[in-house]
């Protein structure tokens, strides 16, 4: 029976940057809804323009296309034991689709760990995330540098910045964040399945909040 983990969070509090060491610790995939769409786009696939045209203006793409997309990754033969989920469920439509998914399968859902992040920090973490486009390897040009500037430390790519990061986009990504999505709070508080964790701290001390709540010690 797998063992799933929710990180829930408003753009830039961190879930990428904790999703890739909890994967690295916990030995379970890493899913990211936002990846995907982001290969996808790369791909030029039908659902990756579909995605761009909302994603460009911060808007969430639409519920039915990233329910199936999703289901589609977990029934891949590397999620048997589980995953670290990034970005989704999104909404309280999607948190329900999950939880009739994971009935199904029979999987468990472990955690769902809500990362606070004040706002002023989540626009200054935005403005300074560089990533890699080859594997998605998240930087920030001064909590987080890569080795040399500008290029990728595992595979040398140069660094390029979200077009979702422009100062409009992320305003409106925050605000769709407080309408749609926070109300997921309270939806798994109300479940049991709730962990907060400080997300203003550095990268490590977020990473051992995670780990302590994960392992529930
Ligand atoms: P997605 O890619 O999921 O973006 P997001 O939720 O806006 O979150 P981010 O990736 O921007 O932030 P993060 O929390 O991962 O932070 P990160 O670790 O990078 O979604 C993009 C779009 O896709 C959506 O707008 C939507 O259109 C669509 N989409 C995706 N999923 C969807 C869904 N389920 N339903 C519908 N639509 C969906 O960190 C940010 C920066 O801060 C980095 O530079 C990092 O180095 C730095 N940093 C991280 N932690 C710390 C720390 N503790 N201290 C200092 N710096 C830190
Ligand atoms: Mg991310």
């Amino acid at each position: 029976m797998g063992e799933f983990v929710i990180l829930l969070g408003a753009p830039g509090a961190g879930k990428g940057t904790q999703a890739v060491r909890l994967s690295a610790e916990l030995g379970l995939p890493h899913i990211s809804s936002g990846d995907i769409f982001r290969e996808h786009l790369k791909k030029k696939t039908q659902l990756g323009m579909l995605a761009q045209t909302f994603m460009d203006k911060g808007q969430l793409v639409p519920d039915d296309v990233t329910i199936e997309m999703i289901k589609e990754r977990l029934l891949k033969p590397d999620c048997a034991n589980g995953a670290i989920l990034d970005g989704f469920p999104r909404t309280p439509f999607q948190a329900d689709a999950l939880l009739e998914f994971l009935a199904v399968i029979h999987g468990k859902l472990q955690m769902v760990a809500y990362i606070k992040v004040p706002a002023h920090i989540l626009v200054e973490r935005l403005s300074g995330r560089w990533t890699c486009p080859q594997c998605g390897r998240v930087y920030h040009i001064s909590h987080n540098p890569p080795r040399e500037a500008g290029i990728c430390d595992d595979d040398g790519s140069t660094l390029h910045q979200r077009p979702d990061d422009l100062p409009e986009t992320v305003e409106n990504r925050i605000a769709v964040y407080h309408q749609q999505t926070s109300p997921l709070i309270e939806y798994f508080q109300k479940l049991a399945l709730l962990v907060e964790v400080d997300g203003s701290l550095g990268i490590d001390d977020v990473t051992e909040q995670l780990l302590s709540k994960a392992r529930g010690s």
